[in-house]
C-alpha cells in the first residue's frame, strides 16, 4: 500500500475507507453532505451544489451510508480516538431528521453533542424558528469498554458546549467550514508534542487538513471531486498564510494553569459561571 501519511486520496469515502488498515488514527474530523435535496426558493444563502455528487439520496439510502462510513471510520481508529462529526437537523416533509437517528446505531460512543451556533439562518421562510445553529458531534472509540475515556487537559478550560461562530465566506467551495473549528479540536485533543495522524473523510477545500499540517500533524483527506482536491492541495501548500487564524483561534482559549492549580486559587471550578463566558467574548473582541 502506499504511503498514506499527508496525501489526499481520491474516491468515494466508503470504498477508499475500505481499503485503509485497521487501529492507525488518532483523531478524525469531518462534515458529510447532508442530503439535503434544496430547492431554490425560500433559501437565503446559495444552494449547496457539488461538483461531483449529488447529496440527494433516499434518506434511509443516506443514513445507512453514513452508518456504513462511520463504522469504517471506527475500525480504522485507534481505541481512545475520537471522531468530530458535523451535521444538522433537517426536516423532511415537516419530519424532523435528528443525526442521532443515525449516530446511536455505530459502533462509536457519543461523548458529547455540541452546538454550532452559526449566528446566521439559511431559509428564510417562516415554518419555525430561524435555525441559526448546526451540531458537532464528539464519537469516541472505547478503550477496554470504558466510555468515559480520559479528562481534558487544562488547555480547554473556557471551552463550552456552545461554540459560537460564523460559518466561512471566504472560500471558492460551496459549504466548508472555518477553520476555526478544527484547529480547536486539535488543539483540544491531541498532544502538540507528538505527530498524530488525522482523518478527513469528506476533505472538500482541505480546511481539516491545512489546521493538522499547522499544528504539525499528519492528515488523510478522501475527496471524491477532483477541483476540491486541486484546490486543497494549493492551500496546503501556502498553509502558513493561514497560520495567523490558527494562532489566534488557540489565543482564545489558552489556559496555563491546571485543574489543580485554578481549583487552589477558587478558580474556574464548578458550573460554568456568565464571566467565562465573558472573558472569552472580550478576548474574541480584542482579537478580531
Ligand atoms: C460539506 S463538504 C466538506 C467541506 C470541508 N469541511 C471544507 O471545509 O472544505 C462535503 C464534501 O464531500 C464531498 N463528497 C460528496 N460525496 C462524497 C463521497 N461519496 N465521497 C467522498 N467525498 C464526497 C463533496 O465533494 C464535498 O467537498
Amino acid at each position: 500500500m502506499k504511503n498514506l501519511k499527508n496525501t489526499i486520496l481520491q474516491g468515494d469515502a466508503l470504498s477508499v475507507l475500505k481499503t485503509l488498515p485497521n487501529d492507525f488514527v488518532d483523531l478524525g474530523i469531518t462534515s458529510p453532505p447532508y442530503n439535503k435535496k434544496e430547492k431554490q426558493k425560500g433559501w437565503l444563502v446559495k444552494n449547496v451544489l457539488y461538483h461531483a455528487s449529488s447529496d440527494k439520496l433516499p434518506e434511509a439510502d443516506y443514513q445507512k451510508q453514513q452508518i456504513e462510513v462511520l463504522n469504517e471510520l471506527y475500525r480504522i481508529t485507534k481505541t481512545g480516538g475520537s471522531f468530530f462529526y458535523n451535521h444538522k437537523i433537517r426536516w423532511e416533509k415537516g419530519e424532523l431528521l435528528h443525526p442521532f437517528l443515525w449516530l446511536n446505531k455505530t459502533n462509536w460512543a457519543i461523548k458529547q453533542e455540541i452546538i454550532w451556533d452559526r449566528m446566521i439562518a439559511a431559509n428564510i421562510r417562516g415554518w419555525r424558528f430561524w435555525q441559526v445553529e448546526e451540531r458537532i458531534y464528539w464519537l469516541y472509540k472505547p478503550i477496554n469498554n470504558n466510555k468515559i475515556g480520559e479528562e481534558l487537559k487544562s488547555k480547554h478550560a473556557l471551552l463550552t458546549s456552545i461554540w459560537r461562530f460564523s460559518p466561512e465566506r471566504d472560500n471558492p467551495h460551496p459549504a466548508p467550514f472555518p477553520i476555526k473549528l478544527p484547529t480547536r479540536i486539535i488543539y483540544s485533543i491531541l498532544d502538540k508534542k507528538t505527530h498524530k495522524t488525522i482523518i478527513d473523510p469528506y476533505a472538500g477545500s482541505g480546511t481539516t487538513l491545512v489546521a493538522s499540517k499547522l499544528l504539525n500533524h499528519n492528515f488523510i483527506g478522501i475527496e471524491i471531486a477532483e477541483p476540491y482536491i486541486d484546490y486543497a492541495n494549493k492551500r496546503l501548500h501556502n498553509a502558513e498564510d493561514e497560520r495567523l487564524k490558527i494562532d489566534k483561534e488557540i489565543n482564545l482559549h489558552k489556559v496555563n494553569k491546571t485543574f489543580k492549580e485554578r481549583k487552589a486559587e477558587g478558580k474556574f471550578v464548578g458550573k460554568f459561571k456568565k464571566n467565562v463566558e465573558k472573558k472569552i467574548i472580550s478576548k474574541q473582541n480584542n482579537l478580531f
